[in-house]
């Protein structure tokens, strides 16, 4: 059979969608990147806001439409962990349901659709943790590895720990056979991802130990980690990030209010001081550290003082870039039980705000890095003009740059000439500043 998926929500899921692919390609199935050719369609899903859950809906009846009348539908990821048999029951036109721990009966739950027999299967596995899954069969520049699955923070708001269940890492040597197989593949750049990458345990290693680990991989240029709890990240992990060369200068550490009852009330575990205290020593550990965030807007009772403090804390801490959301009710969370009071219109006024202030900072701090070099990691040609390349920094800023000798996939010195809130832009300029290998060499470690 020819199989289209289309993924929604986080890296976690794009990251199963490409797990789910290789499973049905070794059940003998070929991929598809057209739905009206297919003979199965599947959606992978996120529940996470309100709105994301309506999209995923809307775009199930669309894909009803298009599809060949033999060809069966399906719905995986976390739309289909809660809502289960509803989506079955009700007008979507599913044929079948699996949840975030059942990947493994997808194949059969394809094959069953085809013969007649729709089915769902969300139950939950603590342990699952898909380790005897293929190696990957192909690997982009920047790629991804699973640390974990999971979640135990209850934040209260969140649907997560509801759609991925508990919190349960994999093991050190599959996630480092897999980073070893991605590099293999070509990539050079690895991101683990996770829920709360910090709270990672294997054994005796924890997430600071991951990392050493990984350090160490031959081939792999740059080590990324998200997401940072802030409750986790500990003093190992910011040494690490400190010490070790190839991970990387930046910190994804969502603080989602500025306001200590806000934070109290969405479950979060720190204070307002306690957040400010670990991004100053972040930032003294790691002199130009990343730090990025998200930010919730309207959570219930979130007064204009509340709302004050957030502005405030982003004014202080002056995030490099910031993910912002407004709350959306989930059901069965803890804060689905309060009253969301704080009116539509305000949530998206604040959120204007928010994002307008946000977009300034970042200008700010983009600004500050024209005329300086940076050690980009080339990915490609640009995809609004091909004569250009594109890239990151350490610091995971997007860079734009002319540079008919760069190496696709090569660590090479880029001049920053422009910069803007969304991308910096520059020109190759080997020789024109030191690389980190020169500065290696040299001895001096630069400023990390
Ligand atoms: N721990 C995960 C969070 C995944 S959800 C991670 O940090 O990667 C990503 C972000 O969505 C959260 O940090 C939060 O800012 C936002 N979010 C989660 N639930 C929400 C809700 N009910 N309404 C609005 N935003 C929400
Ligand atoms: Fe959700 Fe909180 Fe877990 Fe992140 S840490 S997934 S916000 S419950
Ligand atoms: Fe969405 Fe599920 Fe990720 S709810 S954000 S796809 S873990």
């Amino acid at each position: 059979m020819r199989i289209y998926i289309e993924t929604y929500g986080c890296q976690m899921n794009d990251y199963d969608s490409r797990m789910v692919t290789s499973m049905l390609a070794a059940a003998g199935h070929a991929s598809e990147t057209d739905p009206r050719r297919a003979d199965a369609v599947i959606v992978n899903t996120c529940s996470v806001r309100e709105r994301a859950e309506d999209r995923v809906l809307g775009r199930l009846r669309q894909l009803t439409g298009l599809m060949k009348p033999d060809a069966v539908l399906g719905v995986i990821g976390c739309v289909a962990q809660r809502m289960a048999d509803d989506l079955l029951s009700s007008a979507h036109g599913v044929d079948f349901v699996v949840g975030t721990d059942q990947y493994e009966r997808l194949p059969e739950a394809v094959a069953n659709a085809h013969a007649g027999s729709r089915s769902v299967s969300t139950r939950v596995v603590r342990e699952q943790t898909y380790d005897a899954r293929p190696s990957p069969t192909e690997a982009s520049i920047c790629d991804f590895v699973s640390v974990m699955r999971g979640c135990d923070n209850y934040c209260s708001y969140c649907i997560v720990p509801y759609v991925r269940g508990r919190e349960r890492s994999r093991p050190l040597d599959r996630v480092l056979d897999e980073t070893r197989s991605l590099i293999e593949l070509g990539a050079r750049d690895v991101t683990f991802i996770g829920q709360n990458v910090n709270s990672y345990l294997d054994g005796d290693v924890d997430f600071a130990g991951l990392l050493r680990a990984a350090n160490d991989v031959p081939g792999l240029a740059r080590i990324r980690f998200a997401t940072s709890h802030p409750k986790d990240l500990s003093d190992a992990v910011i040494d690490a990030v400190a010490g070790l060369d190839n991970v990387c200068e930046h910190v994804h550490l969502p603080v989602q209010s500025g306001s200590d009852t806000i934070l109290e009330a969405m479950n979060r575990s720190y204070t307002r001081d306690d957040y400010l205290a670990l991004v100053e020593k972040l930032r003294a550990r790691v002199p130009g550290v990343a730090v990025t965030t998200d930010v919730i807007v309207g959570f219930p009772g979130e007064t204009e003082e509340d709302y004050r403090a957030t502005v405030s804390l982003m004014d202080e801490v002056r995030f490099d870039s910031a993910f912002m959301f407004r709350y959306s009710v989930r059901a069965g969370t803890r804060a689905a039980k309060l009253t969301d009071d704080v009116p539509e219109e305000m949530k998206l006024a604040r959120l204007e705000s928010v994002i307008s202030l946000q977009r300034s900072v970042t200008e700010e701090i983009n600004r500050r890095l024209v005329g300086t070099v940076q050690e980009v990691l080339v990915e490609g040609p640009s995809e609004k003009d091909e004569s250009l390349l594109f890239g990151k920094t350490g610091t995971s800023k997007v860079v734009v740059f002319d540079g008919q000798t760069a190496t696709v996939g090569g660590l090479e010195p880029v001049l920053i000439t422009e910069a803007s809130a969304w991308t910096l832009r520059g020109t190759h300029a080997p020789g024109g500043g030191k690389t980190r290998a020169e500065k290696d060499l040299a001895g001096s470690g630069g400023p990390r």
